[in-house]
């Protein structure tokens, strides 16, 4: 078993990165933005964008002592966006289609969308059927509910909106097509989710109203907003596999430096520290309107349990698969209730994470919404990790196969490119 030392800076986060480019089309001239994710998903965010008349332009050069070149964004303002001239490819990212299709609901031109085979299973009237509530005009070109579909948007009306799903997603789409609308859109969510998008609004200067932590609402955007510059922090989500095996592997010690800490994000510390992980929050400041720190981590042994279910679930929907894990080598018990949201996310990840770590040896029992994972303090290996060509499934089988007793191999981890390109060179720098 290896340990894993050193000080990491994950990349940007992504779920920032996504707004980011897609919040810039609401200005017209140029923002800029630092350190965005190098996420094959915020390409693919980048990519579709372009084809609405967005331009892009990277910057190598450090500019005035910053961390990183910037990436230049140069939007002709709302009403300049043009009808792309071929299908929208949002590949594996369920944030893209889902938030375009908001941001294209109000625009008075046709556009279709499209992903990858993953994405084309994901359901997608989730947001459509609120936004043709709205007005836009909504057809699916192969299946109802799912990719690939077009949208003719346009003289949107404001709705009020109480969603079903505590889905980030949704409310930021919902909110990007209210920015286009006449009269007043208001979206609740049942649960506090992720809020980076009223953060940016506030920080760019998007007006908006908020009530308590699952109420936002919009009017129509008179004015583009003015062009920004903005900083995006490093992502938990892809600290939170080497957050794990650093808190399960004796002798660890990393530390995440500039860690983006929305409180609807944080749920892995939590959970690792009622595992009763050795978590030191070394320094909180602010970066352009969201709380960060550096995040010191170090490896002990787990024995606390933990409950998972629907009040808390939303801030550690993409940490599930990598908790499991620490859950299967703790000697505690881990349970996940109120989670069928994951059997629609880049794969089923109940049954991908009850099926992996089961072969690998570990004690688990599946529900319908969500597993029981029963900790032996080791876990096997010797068994093949199927990724399912999901990028957290590939990524967590990863740090599975560093803390196993046998080896585990992972099947194809080239997909941890959709969210952590440098995710095996980052793992071999640290690992000793
Ligand atoms: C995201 C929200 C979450 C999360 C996804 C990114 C976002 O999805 O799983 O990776 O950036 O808003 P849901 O909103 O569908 O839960």
């Amino acid at each position: 078993m290896k340990s894993l030392k050193g000080t990491l800076q994950v990349p940007g986060d992504k779920s920032i990165s996504h707004r980011a480019l897609i919040f810039a089309a609401l200005s017209r001239g140029v923002c800029k933005v630092y350190g965005l994710s190098p996420a094959f998903d915020c390409v693919s965010s980048t990519d579709c964008l372009k084809q609405v008349g967005v331009q892009f332009e990277r910057r190598t050069a450090a500019d005035n002592g910053r961390r990183e070149g910037a990436l230049l964004i140069k939007s002709p303002g709302l009403d300049g966006l043009t009808a792309p001239n071929s299908m929208l490819f949002a590949g594996n990212s369920g944030t893209t289609i889902r938030l375009l299709s908001g941001l294209l609901a109000g625009r008075p031109f046709r556009s279709e969308l499209d992903g990858d085979d993953s994405l084309r299973r994901r359901p997608m009237s989730r947001v459509l059927k609120p936004l043709s509530s709205m007005g836009a005009k909504i057809s699916y070109l192969q299946n109802e509910n799912y990719p690939p579909f077009a949208i003719e948007g346009g003289n949107l009306q404001g709705t009020t909106f109480d969603l079903p799903q505590a889905s980030a997603q949704v409310q930021t789409a919902l909110l990007l097509a209210g920015l286009q609308a006449d009269g007043r859109t208001v979206v609740k969510v049942p649960k506090p989710v992720r809020d980076h998008t009223s953060r940016m609004f506030k920080y760019i200067g998007v007006p908006f109203e908020a009530e308590g932590d699952t109420m936002v609402s919009v009017s129509r955007l008179e004015n583009p907003i003015e062009p920004f510059t903005l900083d995006v922090p490093a992502d938990i989500s892809s600290a939170a596999f080497f957050m794990v095996a650093a808190a399960c592997l004796p002798g660890s010690e990393i530390l995440f430096t500039n860690l983006a800490l929305n409180p609807g994000r944080d749920l892995v510390l939590q959970v690792l520290k009622e595992m009763g992980a050795n978590i030191e929050i070394v320094d909180t400041r602010e970066l352009c309107g969201e709380p960060i720190a550096d995040i010191l981590v170090t490896g002990g042994k787990l024995n606390g349990s933990a409950l998972i279910e629907a009040d808390r679930l939303a801030s550690g929907i993409d940490e599930i698969p990598v908790l499991a894990l620490a859950a299967a080598l703790s000697q505690g018990v881990l349970e996940v209730r109120d989670a069928a949201e994951l059997r629609v996310k880049e794969s089923d990840r109940l049954a991908a994470i009850v099926n992996n770590l089961r072969a690998a040896g570990a004690d688990l029992e599946e529900s319908s919404d969500g597993f029981v994972v029963r900790g032996k303090g080791r876990l096997p290996g010797g068994s093949e990790w199927q990724a399912l060509d999901d990028h957290r499934m590939a990524m967590t089988g990863l740090i599975a196969n560093l803390a196993s007793d046998q080896s585990i191999s992972v099947d194809n981890d080239l997909c941890v490119s959709v969210s952590y390109p440098d995710f095996v060179q980052d793992l071999k720098r640290l690992s000793h």
